[in-house]
């Protein structure tokens, strides 16, 4: 509900007769972000005429950053067209001279209600962003290169935004595997638990491509013990409100970092390798998942390094992890190469057979088909089947 910022108790009860019933009054810019920090869906804040207007016009600069969908309406004594500019430079959405037109405070919070619809889609329904976490309990099998042609993939050339965070935290090496060189990483966020926002997550991202950013391990693995699980937890919810897919590379290990993500996570993708250890280990790992009721009915098996000759065949994997392959990689000196180049195969070579099994997945985890740029399907052929038996054809190194 609208929120009115005034601190003279006279000036307030003529303007909230104005507003909708059930609107609120605060004394002080601070309360009033207090105020929205627990209301997500506030759209209006009215500046009443006790807020300097200094004070009124850095604090609408601020809001039509940080809260875009957030309407600013200021209401003066009087006015002349200088206050005007100055107020629609700083992103006021309207000014309503006090005591002239006693329905104009009214129209003011109604259009900033129309402008909130409208911003957050159809039925006013925001589609958040989904968490798709990467897990192994295993370490070298496949992760972090999982996490970041998925990443890729999901991206659909550019007509979804992902965001990769690396909780990896002690040993993240998802921006060396992309050869990107982070200026900022999750260290930045260490003791923010209560004002973590996309805002402030910004500007700790490191930009791989236009729609494929990087949310950095730290660089010094005792910075991990700084990292509470409620910091994780929030930070994945802000990166909802900005990212269409927040994609979670993990260590091998169910630490808290990785607990927390699962619990956040809407899909997860577990790597396996045919060796009997792996799969032991996996098993357990779905055991311990099925009892911490973690992403039922939304689990993706990728079996990396998934070659004929080890004695092990996909159906035995299937029968004992109790689950159905996604999508499967074979050994790949390309994909070795790509790591030590930092140019991840799918960008690398899309067609490559590995691309293809990643594309493959992030059908899976979306829903919805994934192909490569140029492909058959992307010309107007019919889509590829996603039985199983699609990778079962052929071996893909
Ligand atoms: N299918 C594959 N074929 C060849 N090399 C691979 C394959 N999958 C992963 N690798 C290589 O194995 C190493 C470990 O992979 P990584 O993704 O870092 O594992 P994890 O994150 O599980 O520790 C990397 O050098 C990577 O290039
Ligand atoms: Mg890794």
């Amino acid at each position: 509900m609208p929120v009115i910022v005034e601190a003279d108790s006279a000036s307030i009860a003529p303007l909230l007769g104005q507003m909708p019933t059930g609107s609120h009054s605060v004394a002080s810019i601070d309360r009033m972000h207090a105020w929205l920090d627990q209301h997500a869906d506030e759209y209006v804040v009215v500046l009443g005429p006790g807020v300097g207007l200094a004070t009124a016009l850095e604090c609408a600069e601020d809001l039509r950053i940080k809260r875009p969908t957030v309407s600013v309406v200021l209401v003066r004594e009087h006015f002349d067209t200088d206050v005007l500019a100055r107020s629609m430079h700083a992103g006021v959405r309207d000014v309503v001279v006090a005591g002239n037109d006693d329905k104009a405070l009214t129209r003011a919070v109604e259009r900033a209600h129309q402008l909130y619809q409208a911003l957050r889609g159809p039925g006013g329904v925001r589609q958040l962003g989904r968490v798709v976490t990467v897990f192994s309990p295993k370490g070298g099998v496949g992760k972090t290169t999982s996490s970041v042609n998925l990443a890729l993939a999901l991206t659909d050339r550019g007509a979804r935004k992902v965001c990769l965070v690396d909780l990896d935290l002690a040993f993240g090496d998802v921006a060396i595997t992309m050869q990107l060189f982070p200026t900022h990483s999750i260290e930045q966020a260490v003791g923010s638990e209560d004002s973590v926002d996309l805002a402030m997550l910004e500007g700790l991202l490191t930009r791989h491509e236009d729609s494929l950013t990087v949310l950095a391990a730290p660089a010094h693995p005792d910075v991990r013990e700084r990292i509470t699980p409620l910091l994780i937890s929030r930070i994945l919810r802000a990166l909802r409100d900005g990212f269409d897919y927040i994609v979670v590379d993990t260590s091998p290990s169910f630490d808290d970092a990785t607990l927390t993500a699962l619990d956040e996570t809407d899909e997860c993708v577990i790597v396996a390798t045919l060796d009997v250890p792996t799969l032991k280990n996996v098993k357990v790992a779905l055991e311990t998942m099925d009892m911490l009721s973690i992403a039922r009915g939304h689990r993706h098996l990728l079996l990396n390094r998934a070659d004929d000759e080890v004695g092990i065949s996909v159906e035995k994997v299937e029968s004992i992890l109790g689950m159905p392959v996604s999508s499967q990689v074979a050994t790949a000196v390309d994909i070795a190469a790509s790591t030590n180049s930092g140019t991840p195969i799918v960008s690398h070579k899309p067609h490559h057979a590995a691309s293809q099994a990643y594309f493959h997945l992030a059908s899976a985890v979306t829903g919805e088909p994934v192909v490569a740029p140029g492909s058959a399907a992307h010309a107007g052929a019919p889509e590829p089947t996603r039985s199983r038996g699609l990778f079962r054809r052929g071996r893909n190194s």
